[in-house]
């Protein structure tokens, strides 16, 4: 048998509270016998691989320091550039192979979720030392077991966390642990930077808490009186204290804090920000002001480290200033958490968790999750897609969490596989959802688009009405052209790209009427956006086709949430650097899910959310009997009311 068990610590919760008070005993037995100098030899025998795939120097030498304390060995790549992850090998098959060289893994990498990938494939324990913005557990023992020792107890402490608390996974794994010992949590984002709304939801959800928000002004007013967090109607302070079978309603809330018992404050994760998020200037700054008022004279001053301006230097010298404690608790903590683990195997078999099964679709591609950081993005070839459904708070859209990162993907349009009919996602259809998941016959969609283009019909087309005939059509098909001729300076530069498949029709179209009036005739491609491997293809005979310095006239007939929209540039944009990319609409109808603003429009039809445009074309607009196919109709995609039956 195994000296370890195959227990994965990805996220705080994976521990129950009993066994963080026994990873606390065992650090507690483990800091004495140091201090006396013993030698422990519990771990002989074991190896313990590091593979840190970002900069560390407090966790990874803590970690393999703790190992040597506790008579184990160590191995590492001293830089995963330097190994084979450099040559393309996957985190799947690195750990795969680590496995085979040590009883236990210890990673650091910046995906979302890459930790739990990790934990999946490796035979061996792995414990997440940080992975991108979500979590760090071991960091939360560090501090919790610091906290405690002191202030003695968890109950009831009111921690006012501040700086950046959306990227800084510290934090997070920190709220979690907070929240499930009845602490008090005050979030001081500095502006932008707040806690990530899936954090929220999962505290919110499942541990029933919430707690509010402050600006650092609000801070320094409110700790002469606390009380008035009470007060924030927006964000009730704390509901629940513990999760149990009484109801949010009937438990009192508590008394209010008198004083602030601790400032956990972090670093500014730039490594970890695309630009637009707060700037260095306005970030957090402690100094001995802080800790001066009647209400914060107590207070213990936390960071997960390292610092770079946000506390001063002169608040080192300072008792309630713990910071080195918390990475010195790095050793006896990190020892304790691999002694439990040897503990654990040597129990009797855990219990399984129970796991909720991911949700198999209908349609392809399957969704894909929308967390740019998630690993599925970066190790997406083995990695199947993986959702359950999500928490969001909005009703318009259907949520799903992604099972790597946590991240939740709105939906706006669902199908359903056996009917063939896809929906307006809307509260009504919640209850069909589900039983569509169970079923296995859910399909989801990011567009209008996309359904129609899988063989979905809308549910219910409800009275049709022709909105342009086809000699609206042809106008408006002519005006397009006029507006590019009349825009762009130079027709031998224009390429044009029309979006699969009506926006291909028109693409040709445009091209043979911008030809018969300029005598250039455009090079012509279409894009497919749900192809990835044959997105733009030409499709006026051509060879191939290139985007690169070319003016780029996108081209599609009615521009719905602008996402595809969104995802075609997106495409034109990786195959090469065009001058510039236009984009023409046969028909606009005025609301849109993302900022895009066509530059031609053949039409403005404004509409309702639940209208569909629907643009029926002929192949090209020089065949006479063929113009007759031109039209435009609208209807209501979904009655929200009289929901689905109709589909089965
Ligand atoms: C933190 C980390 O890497 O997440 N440091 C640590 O592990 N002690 C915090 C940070 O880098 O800001």
């Amino acid at each position: 048998m195994s000296r370890l068990a195959k227990f994965d610590v990805v996220s705080i919760e994976d521990l129950e509270t009993a066994d963080i008070e026994r990873v606390f005993a065992l650090a507690d037995d483990f800091a004495a016998q140091l201090e006396r100098g013993e030698q422990i030899t519990t771990a002989a025998g074991l190896i313990m691989a590091t593979l840190f795939y970002e900069p560390s120097t407090r966790t990874r030498l803590s970690f393999e320091s703790s190992m040597h304390r506790l008579g184990g060995a160590v191995i590492s790549s001293a830089d995963m550039q330097a190994s084979s992850a450099a040559k393309g090998e996957s985190l799947a098959d690195t750990v795969r192979v680590v496995a085979g060289y040590a009883d236990l893994i210890v990673l650091r990498h910046p995906r979302d979720g890459s930790a739990r990938v990790a934990a999946e494939y490796a035979p061996c324990p792995v414990l997440n030392a940080g992975d991108g913005s979500r979590e760090h557990p071991t960091q939360t023992l560090c501090d919790l077991y610091i906290l405690r020792k002191k202030k003695g107890h968890l109950k009831g402490l009111t921690v006012a966390l501040c700086g950046d608390l959306k990227f800084g996974r510290t934090v997070h794994s920190l709220i979690y642990a907070l929240a499930r010992f009845g602490a008090n949590i005050v979030a001081v984002p500095t502006s932008g930077m707040d806690v990530p709304d899936y954090v929220l939801e999962r505290l919110a959800a499942e541990r029933n808490y919430s707690f509010s928000t402050v600006t650092m002004d609000e801070l320094k007013s409110l700790a002469g009186g606390l009380d008035a967090l009470y007060l924030t109607p927006s964000a009730p302070h704390q509901m629940a204290l513990f999760t149990g079978d009484e109801s949010l309603r009937k438990i009192p809330v508590g008394e209010p804090p008198v004083a602030l018992d601790a400032f956990y404050v972090t670093r500014l994760q730039k490594e970890r920000m695309s630009g637009k998020e707060a700037s260095a200037a306005d970030y957090v700054r402690f100094d001995a002001r802080a800790l001066r008022t009647s209400r914060t004279n107590e207070a213990v001053v936390m960071h997960p480290l390292p610092r770079t301006n946000e506390l001063a230097y002169e608040l080192d010298a300072d008792p309630r200033a713990v910071y080195f404690e918390q990475a010195a608790a790095g050793v006896p903590v990190r020892m304790a958490l691999i002694a439990w683990l040897m503990e654990k195997a040597a129990a009797a078999s855990a219990v399984a968790r129970p796991v909720v099964e991911p949700i198999r679709f209908k349609a392809e591609p399957p969704p894909r999750c929308a967390n740019l950081n998630c690993i599925t993005r970066f190790e997406g070839s083995y990695l199947a897609p993986r959702f359950t459904l999500g928490r969001s708070a909005d009703t318009t859209v259907l949520a799903l969490k992604c099972g790597y990162c946590e991240r939740e993907l709105k939906t706006e349009y669902v199908g359903h596989a056996r009917s063939h009919r896809y929906y307006r996602f809307d509260e009504n259809l919640q209850g069909y959802v589900q039983q569509w998941i169970e079923e296995g016959s859910l399909a989801v969609f990011d567009s209008v688009k996309q359904a129609e283009e899988g063989g979905y019909e809308p549910y219910k087309r409800g009275p049709q009405r022709e909105v342009m005939n086809e000699d609206e059509v042809v106008r408006a098909v002519e005006s397009l052209a006029d507006q590019v001729i009349a825009d762009v300076p130079d027709m031998s530069a224009v390429s044009i790209v029309g979006v699969v498949s009506r926006g291909a029709m028109l693409a040709l179209r445009l091209r043979d009427l911008i030809g018969s009036k300029t005598k250039v005739f455009p090079p012509c491609a279409a894009l497919d956006v749900y192809k990835p491997d044959n997105a733009l293809h030409p499709i006026d005979g051509a060879e191939t086709f290139s985007v690169e310095e070319r003016a780029i006239v996108l081209v599609d007939d009615v521009i719905n949430s602008g996402w595809t929209v969104q995802r075609a540039m997106a495409t034109i944009w990786q195959r090469g650097r065009p001058a510039a990319v236009k984009l023409a609409v046969l028909i606009d109808r005025g609301h849109r899910a993302v900022p895009i603003r066509p530059n031609y429009v053949g039409k403005n039809i404004p509409t309702s959310r639940t209208e569909r445009v629907q643009v029926r074309l002929a192949m090209t607009g020089t065949d006479p009997k063929a113009k007759s196919h031109d039209r435009v109709m609208i209807y209501s995609i979904v009655e929200p009311m009289k929901a689905p039956e109709a589909a089965h």
